[in-house]
C-alpha cells in the first residue's frame, strides 16, 4: 500500500485513534534511478543519467507533452496516434521486486461529434513479465481537460522479475479515432504530463 500522501493526516489522527497503524511501507535500503530513456513519435528521444531517489515509494519521472491530431487539413489525417515509451532502470538492493501502484496523468481532449479518442498507458518489464494497462476512452463532442488516475492493487500489479536488472517500460499512447462523419474535422488529444512527475511504487521481497 502507498500511504505517503495521507501520512500527515493519519499522523494527526493517530493520538485520538490508536487503532490506526502507522507501518512504514517496506522498501530496500538503497534505491537509485540508474537511467531513464525516452523514445517514440510523441516524445523526443532522450536519456536522463542516474538520479538519486529520496523516497523509494515515489519515483520522479519527467514526462514530455505529446499530442495526437487528425483532420487538421480536410480529410488528411495527421498523426492520429502518438506514443511515448519511457524505460526506467532502477539500481536497488538485491532481493527485492517493485511494481507501479499509482500514476496520475493530465491532458486535454478536443474532439467533435463523430470522433472518439483514447489515452492508454501500459506498464511492463519486458519479455516474460505480465503487462498491465489502463485505457480511457472519450466520445465526441468533447472539449476539456481530463485526469487519469491509474491505480493497481493486489493481483492487478505487475512486479519486476527477481534478480534481474529489467527496466520498467511505461508506454503511453494517445489516439484520435474518426468514426465516420467526423473524419474531416479538426480533432486533437494530448497527454500533458504525468501529474507531479511521480510514480507510486510498491516493494516486496523476492
Ligand atoms: C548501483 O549500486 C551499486 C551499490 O550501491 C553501486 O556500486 C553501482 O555503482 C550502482 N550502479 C549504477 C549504474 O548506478
Ligand atoms: C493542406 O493541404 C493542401 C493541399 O494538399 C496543401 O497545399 C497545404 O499546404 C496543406 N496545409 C497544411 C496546413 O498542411
Ligand atoms: C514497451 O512496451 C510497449 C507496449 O507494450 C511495447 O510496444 C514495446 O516494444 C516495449 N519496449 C521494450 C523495450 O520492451
Amino acid at each position: 500500500m502507498h500511504f505517503v500522501q495521507t501520512l500527515p493526516l493519519l499522523a494527526g489522527l493517530a493520538a485520538a485513534l490508536p487503532a490506526i497503524q502507522q507501518r512504514a511501507d517496506p522498501a530496500p535500503a538503497a534505491v537509485q534511478i540508474a537511467e531513464i530513456a525516452y523514445s517514440g513519435s510523441g516524445c523526443a528521444t532522450a536519456s536522463l543519467a542516474a538520479q538519486a531517489v529520496s523516497d523509494p515509494t515515489a519515483l520522479t519521472v519527467p514526462q514530455k507533452i505529446f499530442v495526437a491530431e487528425s483532420g487538421k487539413n480536410n480529410s488528411k489525417v495527421i498523426d492520429s496516434r502518438s506514443t511515448c515509451q519511457i524505460l526506467i532502470k532502477l539500481n536497488h538492493t538485491a532481493g527485492w521486486q517493485f511494481a507501479v501502484t499509482k500514476a496520475d496523468y493530465y491532458g486535454r481532449v478536443k474532439i467533435p461529434l463523430g470522433v472518439d479518442s483514447s489515452s492508454r498507458t501500459t506498464y511492463s518489464f519486458g519479455a516474460g513479465s505480465t503487462e498491465v494497462a489502463k485505457q480511457y476512452y472519450f466520445v465526441g463532442p468533447m472539449d476539456g481537460f481530463y485526469y487519469r488516475n491509474d491505480r493497481f492493487v493486489g493481483t492487478a500489479m505487475t512486479y519486476s522479475p527477481c534478480g534481474s536488472g529489467a527496466s520498467l517500460n511505461l508506454t503511453s499512447e494517445v489516439r484520435v479515432i474518426p468514426t465516420g462523419s467526423g473524419s474531416s474535422k479538426p480533432a486533437s488529444m494530448e497527454i500533458f504530463n504525468l501529474l507531479g512527475g511521480r510514480l507510486g511504487i510498491s516493494w516486496k521481497k523476492c
